[in-house]
């Protein structure tokens, strides 16, 4: 998936390594469709389709950083049974919505299952490959002695934690309340006047077009107020964005780590009305110090490490 569409940077964009090991061809999204019966910005499987027909990969890549619908893996693995090639399913985003049910497994479809384990699995910073028999030994190899030295066993340690803390009975309720919390998000920032990409979410995830909220207003500058103001966003290209990425028409918001602090739907209405309030007075340093107050007391309230308060 083309990087300006939502894809990530290792699945071949020219800036990464892994453009000069294979020769990727990007797919990307359907076209901008305000219709909310018809959403567009979606996952296009007809460009995909057409693609693989005309190259014939080795492998199909699926999976996304800045996508926040659900990733349906069937449909790539007709595509990649059609013409003959090994599906990879990234799931670097999603494995924690996967693991918790709330998002549909590629396992039972995908030849490879490759996923991050710090982001919805919320664990240590690292990554897991799962696969199929027959390609476990190449691919155990091609991690050692192909690509790594040492193991980082506190890191090793640290994922059979999020391991098992992603199998317990508890982890469904709590990514559900994330994709809750996702909605809730985005329908009060749509109310404050954001454009929500694809017109919704279903992950954890809220890619909002800054521009119908103010033309002028970039994902750089939006990202670097509402740091002021204490709230961390990242910015992020959206489909056919035609700000650079260092610049962006977008802002990509996360809905994981503050469900784990025990935010509900009410308080992810308020942290957009605050957004709002933080990017409206951008220029004054008065109320956007009253936002932060505002932010940190929320932040007080919400503490997902309340026993090491000092
Ligand atoms: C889809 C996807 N794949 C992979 C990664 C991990 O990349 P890296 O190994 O460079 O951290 C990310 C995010 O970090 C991602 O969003």
């Amino acid at each position: 998936m083309r990087l300006d569409q939502g894809g990530h940077l290792t699945h071949g964009s020219p800036a990464s390594m892994t453009s000069k090991a294979w020769r990727f061809v990007s797919y990307g999204v359907t076209a901008r469709n305000d219709d909310p019966e018809l959403p567009g910005e979606m996952i296009d499987f007809d460009n995909v389709r057409d693609l693989a027909l005309e190259h014939r990969p080795k492998l199909i890549v699926a999976g996304a950083t800045a996508y926040s619908r659900k990733i349906y893996p069937a449909p790539f693995r007709e595509i990649a049974d059609e013409v003959g090639a090994l599906l990879m399913f990234d799931s670097a985003h999603v494995a924690g919505l996967i693991a918790g049910g709330s998002h549909p497994s590629p396992v039972p479809y995908a030849d490879v299952v490759t996923f991050t384990t710090h982001k919805t699995l919320r664990g240590p910073r690292g990554g897991a490959i799962i696969c199929r028999d027959e390609f476990a030994k190449k691919i155990d190899s091609a991690v050692f002695p192909g690509q790594q030295g040492g193991p980082l066993e506190h890191a090793i340690a640290a994922k059979a934690v999020a391991f098992k803390e992603a199998s317990l009975s508890n982890f469904p309720a709590y990514t559900e309340q994330i994709l809750k919390n996702a909605v809730a998000f985005g329908s009060a920032l749509a109310k404050e006047g954001f454009r929500m990409v694809s017109g919704g979410t279903e992950n954890h995830m809220v890619l909002v077009d800054l521009r119908e909220f103010d033309a002028e207003l970039t994902g750089k500058e939006a990202q670097e107020v509402l740091d002021r103001a204490g709230i961390t966003t990242n910015r992020n290209t959206i489909p056919d964005d035609p700000r650079s990425p260092f610049v962006t028409s977008g802002l990509r918001l996360g809905t994981a780590a503050e469900t784990t602090a025990g935010m509900k739907e009410q308080e992810f209405e308020l942290v957009a009305s605050l957004m709002a309030q933080a990017l409206r007075s951008r220029t004054d340093d008065g109320a956007l110090a009253g936002v932060r107050d505002e932010v940190a007391a929320l932040c007080r309230e919400f503490n997902p490490y309340a026993s090491f308060t000092r």
